[in-house]
């Protein structure tokens, strides 16, 4: 916004394209606002088109600094509310969608337009997910899948392609944390089934986004979701930790890899949030985690989803291989 105002400050009024822009913006605020909203200061010039233009926006006068910098802040405020996503007509698959993270993530990008599959082992949630979606009029539908299985990850990826549709977003999102356990007490069962079940599913998964999207030249966005335990540690959850920064060296070399192809690969780092999956931790466990947290609560799953809808936007297209945190604060 700050480039949209200096000109008027301070080049007063040299362009009526700005003043077309601001009379858009300006139906975006509230009666008030939008009563003070164009501002030209002082100066022969910007008095003559000051005239002149308030002939066309009935709204024109001259403000004072305290107004200008009030508006400019509704100004911020409003665009943040208005931010186009970009997601009407896109095809997405959100794996772990049936609940928490997915659950909420598959609901935003279908508020945005796009038409979501909801993918999960676990079938009757899933499905409450899809209909919750269909009551407000998106579009959606569910695709059971397992993730720790490539051949069900294989069928997943291509479920668009066989309805003649294209792949445009996947939200690789799936994971479990494991029950709390020194490294050298964790055995080779749970071990295995961690790196599996966190980072070889979303080595799968991405993997087959991305030939996909190379395949038909068009591009698309990939989001991982890791978490704040892969980017130090967390004495209890080792196998969980290397799992998610295995993640985050494969969003971050794969994103380099097909960078010039359209093809944007990110990862997201939440940080404890309300999900089931911090039932491992108990109520104790949970409550020493919020007193961790420099906000002083723990994150909702509509937080971490409206970061990833950022992400799966055109919003951010100039946005790959880079890593999220969204923690409250607590890996500053
Ligand atoms: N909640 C947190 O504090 C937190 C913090 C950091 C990262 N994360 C990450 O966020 C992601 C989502 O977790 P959440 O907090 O929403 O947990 P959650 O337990 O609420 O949801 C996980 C989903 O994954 C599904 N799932 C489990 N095993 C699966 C499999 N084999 N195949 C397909 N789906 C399977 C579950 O059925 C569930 O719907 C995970 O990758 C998790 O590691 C969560």
């Amino acid at each position: 916004m700050d480039f949209l105002f200096f000109p008027f400050r301070f080049i007063p009024a040299t362009s009526l394209s700005y003043c077309c822009d601001l009379d858009q913006y300006s139906k975006r605020l509230d009666k008030q606002t939008r009563k003070r909203y164009l501002l030209l200061t002082g100066g022969l010039i910007s008095t003559v088109l000051n005239t002149f233009l308030t002939q066309v926006y009935r709204s024109v006068h001259f403000a004072t600094n305290k107004e200008i910098n009030s508006i400019v802040f509704h100004l911020q405020l409003s665009e943040f509310a208005y931010m186009e996503l970009s997601l009407k007509g896109k095809n997405v698959i959100v794996t772990g969608g049936a609940l928490g993270i997915g659950k909420e993530t598959c609901v935003l990008l279908a508020k945005q337009g796009a038409n979501v599959i909801v993918s999960d082992i676990k079938e009757i949630e899933g499905n409450f997910v899809v209909e919750e979606i269909q009551n407000f009029g998106g579009e959606a539908s569910f695709v059971k899948c397992d993730v720790t299985k490539e051949e069900e990850i294989i069928q997943l990826t291509n479920t668009f392609q066989n309805q003649n549709k294209r792949l445009d977003i996947m939200v690789n999102n799936a994971g479990i944390a494991n029950k709390p356990s020194f490294m050298h007490k964790v055995t080779t069962e749970v071990w295995n089934k961690l790196i599996l079940m966190d980072l070889t599913s979303v080595f799968w998964c991405q993997k087959y986004a991305t030939k996909l999207m190379l395949g038909d030249r068009l591009g698309g966005s990939i989001i991982n979701v890791a978490s704040i335990a892969g980017l130090g540690a967390s004495p209890s959850l080792g196998p969980y930790c290397v799992a998610k920064a295995g993640v985050i060296e494969l969003t971050t070399t794969a994103a380099l890899e097909v960078a010039k192809y359209g093809v944007r690969i990110n990862a997201v780092c939440p940080g404890w949030t309300e999900t089931a999956i911090l039932d491992v931790a108990g109520e104790r466990g949970k409550s020493t985690m919020e007193k961790n947290i420099p906000m002083g609560r723990l994150g909702k799953p509509k937080e971490v989803a409206n970061l990833i809808t950022f992400l799966a936007s055109d919003a951010s297209s100039f946005i790959t291989g880079s890593v999220y945190r969204i923690d409250g604060g607590t890996r500053s």
